[in-house]
C-alpha cells in the first residue's frame, strides 16, 4: 500500500493496478502506468480499449473500484474532480472542451485551474500567440467556431492554465489534416516548454512522434509499453488495432 508522504522522485502521476467498472462491466483492469515530470506519455489502443476511462478516472470523473492513483506523491483516488483540477490536472475531454455559449475571450479568461489567479489580458495574449486565428474571434460565441477553431480554443485554454499535467483526449477527432497539424505543432511546443502530458490520439504515428513513452491498451488492459521506437514495431500494438475490427 502506498503512503501519501512518500512521493517517487521525478514521477508526477502513478496509477497502480487501477480498475474501473460501469454498472458491473469492467472497462479497466489492473492498469498501471506512470507519467514522469516533463514527459509526454501516449495512451494508445483501439475504440473501446479504455483510453477515455483512464483519463476520466485520473480526473475523478470515474471511480476506481480497485488500485491506487497518486499525483505528485499524493493519493487522489478519493478526491472530487474539482479538487483534482485544483492540483493542476487539466483534462481536455473528447468532443468539445469549451463553453459553447460563452465567447472566445470569456472561455480563455476561465482558463486558470487554481481559481481566477490569471490576468485575463495576459491569458488572451498568450492564447492568441499560440493560435493567431483566435485573435480575430475573441468576441465570437465559441459554439459557432469551426471544429478546428474550437479545438484550438480548448488547447489554448489548457495551455494558458499552466497545468502540471495536461490530458488530451483525441483532440484531432474529425478534423482536417492541416488543422490537426497545427494542433500537433502546439502540443509539440507545449512539450518543449516542459508541460507533462498524457496524450490520447487516434493517429498512432503522430502520437509516437510527440511522446517520450507509450502504453497500449486493449480491452481495458495494458498489453504493451515502451519507447516510441519499440512501440512502432510492437506486435501487440498492431494486434490491438487489427483485433478491434473484428
Ligand atoms: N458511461 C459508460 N457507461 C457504460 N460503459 C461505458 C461508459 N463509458 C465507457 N464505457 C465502456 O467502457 C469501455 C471503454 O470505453 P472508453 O474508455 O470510452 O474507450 P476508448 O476511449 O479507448 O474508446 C468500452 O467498452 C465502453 O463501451
Ligand atoms: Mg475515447
Amino acid at each position: 500500500m502506498w503512503r501519501d508522504d512518500a512521493p517517487t522522485p521525478g514521477i508526477l502521476l502513478e496509477l497502480e493496478r487501477v480498475s474501473v467498472s460501469y454498472g458491473g462491466i469492467r472497462a479497466l483492469s489492473d492498469v498501471s502506468l506512470v507519467v514522469p515530470e516533463g514527459c509526454v506519455v501516449a495512451l494508445l489502443g483501439p475504440n473501446g480499449a479504455g483510453k477515455t476511462t483512464t483519463l476520466r478516472v485520473i480526473s475523478g470523473l470515474a471511480r476506481a473500484d480497485g488500485g491506487w492513483l497518486r499525483f505528485g506523491g499524493r493519493s487522489i483516488g478519493r478526491l472530487v474532480p474539482h479538487a483534482i483540477s485544483r492540483l493542476g490536472i487539466v483534462h481536455v475531454p473528447e468532443g468539445r472542451g469549451i463553453f459553447p455559449s460563452l465567447n472566445v475571450a470569456e472561455n480563455l479568461s476561465m482558463a486558470t485551474y487554481g481559481g481566477g489567479t490569471g490576468n485575463p489580458d495576459v491569458v488572451v495574449d498568450q492564447a492568441v500567440a499560440l493560435f493567431p486565428v483566435l485573435g480575430a474571434r475573441l468576441g465570437q460565441q465559441a459554439g459557432t467556431l469551426s471544429g478546428g477553431e474550437q479545438q484550438m480554443l480548448a488547447l489554448a485554454r489548457a495551455f494558458v492554465a499552466r497545468p502540471r499535467l495536461l490530458m488530451l483526449d483525441e483532440i484531432s477527432m474529425g478534423l482536417a489534416p492541416l488543422v490537426t497539424a497545427q494542433l500537433f505543432d502546439a502540443i509539440r511546443r507545449g512539450a518543449a516548454a516542459g508541460i507533462s502530458m498524457l496524450l490520447v490520439e487516434q493517429y498512432v504515428d503522430a502520437a509516437l512522434e510527440l511522446a517520450d513513452y507509450g502504453y497500449v491498451l486493449e480491452k481495458g488492459r495494458i498489453v504493451d509499453m515502451g519507447e516510441p521506437a519499440d512501440l512502432r514495431t510492437s506486435a501487440a500494438l498492431t494486434a490491438a488495432y487489427l483485433g478491434a475490427g473484428r
